[in-house]
């Protein structure tokens, strides 16, 4: 999809250029002309032959300079794209275009652009946060701009906060999208769920674990950018329901079965990404609990295992995922959990691992198939390991 396509590729000045330059490198290789754009800020970090070489193009820095087969350089670079990337992109870019400004040959080529343009933020947490880059990014968006949203993590000056220029893979997929997703799950229904269950106590507390939801969500994501219809069943989450994916907010296990029961029969593919609490208090107080004793015992008593259920009455034509989050034993838990419940395909994590699994952006997991083909996937973007697990399921019904 990427091939043979012609990219323009601007790069506003942030620490993050010398990543982008690694971006320019994987989208040369992937078979694209990439055509890159330096603002005078960019060329303080990185100088512009570094682009050149790794693009194989000469790289353009200057609004007014005139080249054989660039008269008019702003228009031919916007002109001759397929897909305008802007990366690593400064509040001061996010603010001229959302201004309408052109000053420089990156603003003016992009308001000359004719084609989807894709935005990359990178900043420091703070500015990130500041309600006018956000209002800018907003209207941005109803003008149809499109955006990778950066990650949580450490930035360069040291906060922590979100902020830092998301992966190259997570680039390149968003890339992808934009110049044509194959549509290879049209006319599917795919029950997701997602999140750690809450497991009452009393009207205030509760038990539950540390599933940010972030895997199933990606996933929901997945299956609708591919055309497929996503029924994601999720906890509370900090994650907003991605657009076109039907939401369904549920607390605790007993919540989450019933919901899945519901749906069950409707859906060809059913992935359980959420982390379901295998116990619940065996009574919750009516009203809040003081702390008057010394200590406090809780009954627990066993949930139902909602994918063994599921496992049990599954149909012919219904393919059954299954997670499992491990801290050691990864492999023989993971084969045990994909007989044992009747999976298609079980995915494992190693919580353990940094970078890897609970409220990550990354995950490193293993693909367990039923007939005993094991597939290791590196660190990825969890939206990167989304669609591998969606091309997983497709070979394992194409196979039927
Ligand atoms: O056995 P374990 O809880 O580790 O298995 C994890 C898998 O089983 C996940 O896919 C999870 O969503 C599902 N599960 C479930 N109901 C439970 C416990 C886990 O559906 N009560």
């Amino acid at each position: 999809m990427i091939k043979g396509k012609v990219i323009t590729l601007g790069v506003p000045g942030g620490i993050a250029v010398y990543k982008v330059a690694d971006l320019a490198s994987k989208l040369t290789g992937l078979g694209a002309t990439v055509n890159t754009i330096m603002t005078g800020s960019a060329t303080e970090f990185v100088k512009p032959v570094t682009f050149q070489v790794l693009t194989k193009n000469p790289v353009h820095t200057d609004l007014f300079s005139s080249s054989a087969e660039h008269k008019i350089p702003h228009i031919e670079l916007a002109a001759s794209a397929d897909l305008f990337l802007i990366a690593p992109a400064t509040a001061n870019i996010i603010g001229k275009i959302a201004a309408g400004i052109g000053d420089d040959l990156l603003s003016t080529s992009v308001l000359a652009a004719n084609c989807p343009v894709l935005i990359c933020p990178a900043m420091n947490v703070k500015m990130y946060s500041n309600p006018i880059v956000q209002a800018n990014i907003s209207k941005l968006k109803e003008y149809d701009f499109h955006f990778v949203e950066p990650e949580q993590g450490l930035v360069a000056c040291g906060d922590y906060g979100k902020g830092r220029l998301s992966d190259s893979s997570t680039i390149i997929y968003a890339i992808e999208q934009l110049l044509g997703q194959a549509k290879d799950m049209s006319g599917l229904r795919v029950l997701i769920t997602a999140g750690g269950t809450r497991e009452a106590i009393d009207p205030v507390r509760y038990i539950s674990n540390r599933s940010s939801g972030k895997m199933g969500y990606a996933l929901a994501q997945a299956v609708n950018s591919r055309g497929g219809q996503a029924i994601l069943i999720s906890t509370p989450t900090c994650l907003e329901i991605p657009l076109g994916v039907e939401g369904i907010i549920v607390e605790s296990a007993m919540e989450m079965r019933d919901a899945v029961l519901k749906h069950y029969p409707h859906c060809q593919i059913i992935i359980k990404a959420a982390a379901v609490a295998d116990y619940r208090c065996e009574s919750v107080f009516s009203e809040k609990l003081k702390k008057d004793g010394e200590s406090l015992t809780l009954k627990l008593i066993k949930n139902p295992d909602i994918l063994a259920e599921l496992g049990c009455s599954k149909r012919e034509d219904q393919t059954l995922v299954g997670f499992a989050a491990e801290t050691q034993f990864l492999d023989q838990n993971a084969k045990k959990k994909l007989i044992s419940k009747k999976l298609d395909l079980l995915v494992a994590n190693d919580v353990s691992i940094p970078g890897s699994g609970f409220g990550s952006d990354s995950n490193r997991v293993k693909l367990f198939y039923s007939d005993g083909m094991v597939e290791e996937l590196p660190l990825l973007s969890k939206l990167i390991v989304a669609n591998k697990i969606i091309d997983a399921v497709k070979n394992i019904r194409s196979k039927r």
